[in-house]
């Protein structure tokens, strides 16, 4: 008799485990007619592939990917900014910033791209103030070529860029230093070419060549 419950016991017992599945691609018996409800028809991840001829449904990245967060950082970039956010710190930037690139049309072009991303929108095309947001929303920027900033030193505009200014705010986490100086050189070329009066003073400086 003991030797009996003990045998049934064991039979329950491996019942019992019997219900438990480790295998989810094997769930049993199916009761809810359609199959897909149950199982992906998509590629696991790791699993082979026959899409593809090196067989991997884990697909590397396209070529010329940049990883979010991952920018370019120069040695340069990597230097702690002096300045202090105070109204000396910006005058102080004024006198004694300056740009570490070469002027040329590869920075330049770049310059471009990134102002017409992060500052057309305020600025306008041609830096008169005339952005979409500055029309819709105002106040419009200065021009680059007014009175208060044709002569403006690109110090003090990296010190804007780096904190903002009143209605701007800063763009130290949207452009690294290396680009804030190619946005710079691309603004200089707005400050002095668009009226015939704001020429005199900006023509002999090396950024102000007029664009068009
Ligand atoms: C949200 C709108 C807005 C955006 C975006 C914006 N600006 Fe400005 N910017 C302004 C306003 C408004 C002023 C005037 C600030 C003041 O003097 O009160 C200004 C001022 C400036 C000045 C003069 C700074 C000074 O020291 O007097 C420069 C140079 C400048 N912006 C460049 C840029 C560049 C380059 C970008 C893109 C990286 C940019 N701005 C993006 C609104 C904007």
């Amino acid at each position: 008799m003991k030797k009996l419950l003990y045998i049934l016991s064991v039979v329950a017992v491996a019942q019992l485990a019997s219900c438990t599945n480790d295998d989810p691609k094997k769930p049993g018996y199916e009761y809810m007619g359609k199959t897909d409800m149950y199982r992906s028809p998509s590629y696991e991840t790791y699993s082979s592939n026959p899409n593809f001829s090196d067989s991997m449904t884990a697909r590397q990245p396209v070529a010329g990917t940049i990883a979010r967060g991952e920018v370019i950082f120069t040695d340069y970039d990597r230097l702690s900014y002096p300045y202090p956010n105070t109204p000396e710190g910006y005058e102080a930037a004024g006198a004694g910033l300056h740009t570490p690139l070469v002027k040329d049309s590869v920075n330049m072009a770049e310059g471009k791209r990134l102002y017409e991303n992060y500052c057309i929108h305020c600025h306008g095309e041609k830096g008169m103030g005339d952005g979409a947001v500055a029309m819709n929303n105002g106040p419009k920027p200065p021009a680059y070529n007014s009175e208060a900033l044709k002569n403006l030193p690109e110090g003090k505009m990296f010190h804007t860029i780096q904190f903002g200014k009143n209605m701007m705010g800063s763009h130290s986490s949207q452009l690294t230093p290396t680009q804030r100086w190619k946005v710079i050189m691309y603004v200089q070329t707005m400050q002095g070419t668009q009226t015939a009066s704001a020429a005199p003073a900006d023509s002999a400086k090396a950024g102000s060549t007029p664009k068009m």
